[in-house]
């Protein structure tokens, strides 16, 4: 069990959580990721870690509401304990001094680059953020992104704030600039991910991308997590959860994303309107 200290609505469906976690706060390292489960009888969903603070033995996680187990996670209040959380797992993000670093998040996926991104720059990198999201509402963490970014780009769909358009055509033209990146990492949603790799690819700039796969056990037992990584089957709990993303099959992910869609559908509705009806 672990109890929740603070509970942060910090846009549409989006929550951000700080839960009492010490042991996985001293052991977390920047790319690891943890399993939640909200109530006992609840389904266990992998979830990024957006902040540490070992001091008072807290871990941040900041969760976007598209079905149930997000919806009961959302749901929950500064006070209530989730069943259980599991971590650190998988494996931490190769870190190391090369160069001009550029790391793009998209909507929910910004939070889980925040401690990637601030080692990258302890480690000695040039760092640019390119932050996008649907609208600004959606542009998350902008300020602790920039105590941390030697320079930040942001990007809406609806251009309501920063650039109009998608982080692909932020990162398009920083590169048509003639700039030098030495290492993209890329977190948002699949699309976004494959689009980021399909601009870095021409150009030979190493690209990693951190896979948000439907898991199960979180143990490389139950092959839920597969994905084809240069022709390979990789685990992304136990081998990720951080790839080559010009090696990834985005397709085979996505269309695996999508296997229980109809199901997953029919809960989520069952579950608003039943969380509806105990709402009066
Ligand atoms: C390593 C890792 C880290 C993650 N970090 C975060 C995070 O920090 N914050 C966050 O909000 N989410 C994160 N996710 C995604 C999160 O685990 C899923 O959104 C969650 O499991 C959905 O569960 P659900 O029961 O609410 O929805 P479901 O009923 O399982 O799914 C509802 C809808 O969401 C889609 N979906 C399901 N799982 C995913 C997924 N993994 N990615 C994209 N779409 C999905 C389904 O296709 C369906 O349309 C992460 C995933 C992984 C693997
Ligand atoms: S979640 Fe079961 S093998 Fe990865």
């Amino acid at each position: 069990m672990a109890r929740i200290l603070k509970r942060t609505e910090l846009a549409p469906k989006i929550v951000e959580l700080v839960l009492d976690a010490p042991d996985i706060a001293r052991q977390h390292k920047p790319g690891q990721f943890i399993i939640l489960r909200p109530d006992a009888r609840g389904e266990r969903v992998p979830m990024s870690v957006a902040n540490v603070d070992v001091a008072r033995g807290t871990i941040t996680t900041v969760i976007q509401e598209v079905g149930v187990t997000s919806a009961k996670l959302c749901a929950m209040k500064a006070g209530d304990e989730v069943a259980s959380v599991v971590g650190p797992l998988g494996r931490p993000t190769h870190i190391e001094k090369f160069g001009l670093a550029v790391c793009v998040g998209g909507g929910a996926g910004i939070p889980p680059l925040h401690l990637i991104a601030k080692r990258l720059k302890e480690t000695g990198n040039y760092l640019i953020s390119i932050l996008g999201g649907r609208d600004k509402r959606y542009v998350l963490m902008e300020s602790e992104m920039r105590a941390i970014s030697d320079e930040v780009i942001l990007t809406t769909d609806d251009g309501s704030y920063g650039k109009k358009g998608f982080v692909t055509v932020a990162l398009q033209e920083l590169i048509d600039s003639g700039r030098h990146l030495d290492y993209v990492l890329a977190i948002g949603p699949p699309m976004m991910m494959k689009a980021v790799a399909e601009v870095t690819r021409p150009h030979k700039i190493m690209t990693v991308a951190s896979l948000n796969t439907i898991m199960i056990d979180g143990t490389g037992m139950c092959g839920a997590c597969r994905v084809s990584v240069g022709g390979k089957t990789n685990f992304v709990c136990v081998d990720g959860p951080e790839f080559d993303a010009h090696l990834v099959d985005f397709d085979e992910m996505m269309k695996r994303l999508r296997m229980y869609r109809t199901q997953e559908q029919l809960a989520y509705e069952r579950y608003l309107q039943h969380a509806g009806a105990c709402a009066g």
